[in-house]
């Protein structure tokens, strides 16, 4: 597997600053970087996975990053199967805390043990250390602002396009 191919995956439901804050090291740091939505069946979903993708690719464009990045969507099995399908030796998450560690390391060692892929954590700026998807779900769905935590077409969609879901 090529440790130049990355692959950041996660919810993104929706996606945050803090997501695009990792999105734009890892891209910084690899030669080719999968963003990649992950249907997680433990959570209950806000956005539909064809919206996450759509909110993704805009954000990543209106960012300037766009060059090495491919955003896809992977609910088919393991998560290392995408990273077999796409030839990628490395996983990269964003830390923003000890809980994050914690959370993350069991699934850095299956994921090892599974196919070999290795996992590298990145610090996202301080900024961003206390924004999450699911707080965001829930100031969004009060009707709360949430501009300052995700990427403009995100807060744009919110406000707007997210009434009739
Ligand atoms: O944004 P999230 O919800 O914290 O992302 C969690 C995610 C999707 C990265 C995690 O649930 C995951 O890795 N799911 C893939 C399922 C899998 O491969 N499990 C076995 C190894 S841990």
């Amino acid at each position: 597997m090529n440790s130049r191919i990355a692959v950041v995956p996660g919810s993104f439901d929706p996606p945050t600053l803090g997501h695009l804050d990792v999105i734009t090291r890892a891209a910084e740091l690899y030669d080719e970087l999968h963003v990649l939505v992950v249907h997680n069946p433990e959570k209950h979903a806000m956005l539909p996975i064809a919206q996450r993708l759509s909110l993704l690719e805009q954000s990543i464009r209106d960012a300037g990053l766009a060059g090495n990045i491919v955003v896809a969507s992977w609910s088919m099995g393991l998560l290392v199967d995408y990273c077999v399908e796409v030839n990628a030796g490395v996983l990269v998450k964003g830390i923003r805390s000890q809980v994050d560690v914690a959370y993350e390391t069991p699934m850095a060692i299956v994921n090892r043990g599974l196919a070999g892929v290795e996992t590298v954590f990145l610090l996202p700026d301080p900024a961003h250390a206390l924004v999450s998807s699911s707080l965001v779900r829930q100031v969004a769905g009060l009707g709360g602002d949430v501009s300052a935590y995700v990427p403009p077409a995100v807060a744009a969609f919110l406000d707007t396009g997210a009434r009739d879901l």
